[in-house]
């Protein structure tokens, strides 16, 4: 059997297969069926930087509601009933994962600008975190914001973050940079030490009898996986940072594709919100099976032997192909 032990960001785990973020940080129990069938490590649901900034925003009304009384302008900040899990539950919940897995557990900071948000990466550390998962969700919708700005910007965030703290801070990028590589680049000099590829977009789903965007959450299917298998190959070789894969990995041959093309852990979000820890074991059993019956004793073996600099061919990889695969079709 393949060894299927590895190292993330530093980390042992026992397997490359990981929980993301999710709900399921709230669901401890699931989250110990996740690590019996084979979890390597877990990653929390995010803090979001504008829930922390309306912490911080409401701390100072209480402070202010002491010494003055004005009402009329207090109402102008928005009551928050958007996030359930305040900063302080959400490190009680760290440090209660912590005590009962015996894996790694990494907390997830999602936000965009500098700003003291981001000092609570110092108190995710003191509370136990293996390591803080940077989510840089940020989908570019102001014409006035070119490219190099919006960059700049999201590097100074991980570098706000990274500095603070001594454990290790992966990256959850969006797929859609006009120069990935480069900006990977950045975001090693900017002190991150592990890439998640990829964060997925908000799926929009359209309610047309109300005329309306409705809340749904859409789970992924393999169809996602693609894309992931596409930025990870080009990278790897290519940069000094480790790679996690997520989104689109549904089965054991998902994951293998995924550390075939140069992943050193693969996620697991969807597949286990649909069909609960069972997948987890699923996925555990078909990785192992697939990476055995293909002569590898360890993953380290396995990793990138696809990738675009490995590849028995990796002219696949290129635009050439592209052009010929197009031209092929019948
Ligand atoms: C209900 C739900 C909640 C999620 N919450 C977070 C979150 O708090 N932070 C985060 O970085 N990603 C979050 N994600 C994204 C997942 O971590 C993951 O990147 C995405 O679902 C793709 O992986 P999958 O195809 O295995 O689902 C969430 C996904 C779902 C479906």
């Amino acid at each position: 059997m393949t060894d299927l032990a590895t190292r993330w960001l530093g980390l042992e785990l026992r397997s490359p297969l990981v929980v993301g973020a999710s709900p399921l940080t709230d669901d401890l129990d699931a989250l110990k069926a996740c690590v019996r069938a084979g979890a390597g490590a877990v990653v929390m649901h995010s803090l979001f930087e504008e829930q922390l900034v309306e912490e911080q925003m409401a701390a100072h009304r209480f402070i202010d509601s002491r010494t003055h009384t004005d009402a009329e302008a207090r109402s102008f900040f928005p009551e928050s009933e958007l996030f359930e899990m305040g900063s302080d539950s959400y490190l009680q919940r760290l440090e209660l994962l912590r005590q009962s897995l015996d894996v790694p557990v990494i907390a997830s900071l999602n936000g965009i600008s500098t700003g003291g948000w981001t000092g609570h990466a110092v108190e995710m550390e003191a509370a136990g975190a293996h390591a803080i998962e940077l989510n840089l969700y940020d989908p570019a919708s102001d014409p006035a914001e070119t490219a190099q700005t919006l960059e700049q910007r999201q590097l100074a965030v991980i570098n706000a973050v990274a500095e603070q703290v001594s454990i290790p801070v992966s990256v959850k990028l969006s797929p859609f940079y006009s120069a990935l590589p480069a900006f990977v680049a950045g975001t090693e000099k900017a002190g991150a030490r592990g890439l998640v590829l990829f964060n997925r977009f908000y799926q929009p789903e359209m309610d047309l009898d109300a005329l309306e965007l409705s809340r749904k959450v859409v789970l992924s299917s393999s169809a996602e996986l693609p894309l992931r298998l596409h930025g990870i190959a080009m990278l790897f070789g290519r940069t000094g940072l480790e790679m996690a894969a997520s989104g689109g990995v549904h089965t054991g041959d998902d994951a293998a594709k995924a550390l075939l093309s140069g992943a050193t852990v693969v996620q697991v979000v969807s597949a286990l919100l649909a069909e609960g820890p069972r997948a987890m074991a699923r996925i555990h059993g078909e990785l192992g099976r697939r990476l055995s019956d293909m002569g590898y004793r360890d993953l380290a073996e396995a990793r990138g032997a696809l990738s675009m600099a490995n590849a028995p061919n990796s002219r696949t990889w290129e635009r050439l192909n592209y052009a010929r695969l197009l031209h092929g079709w019948t």
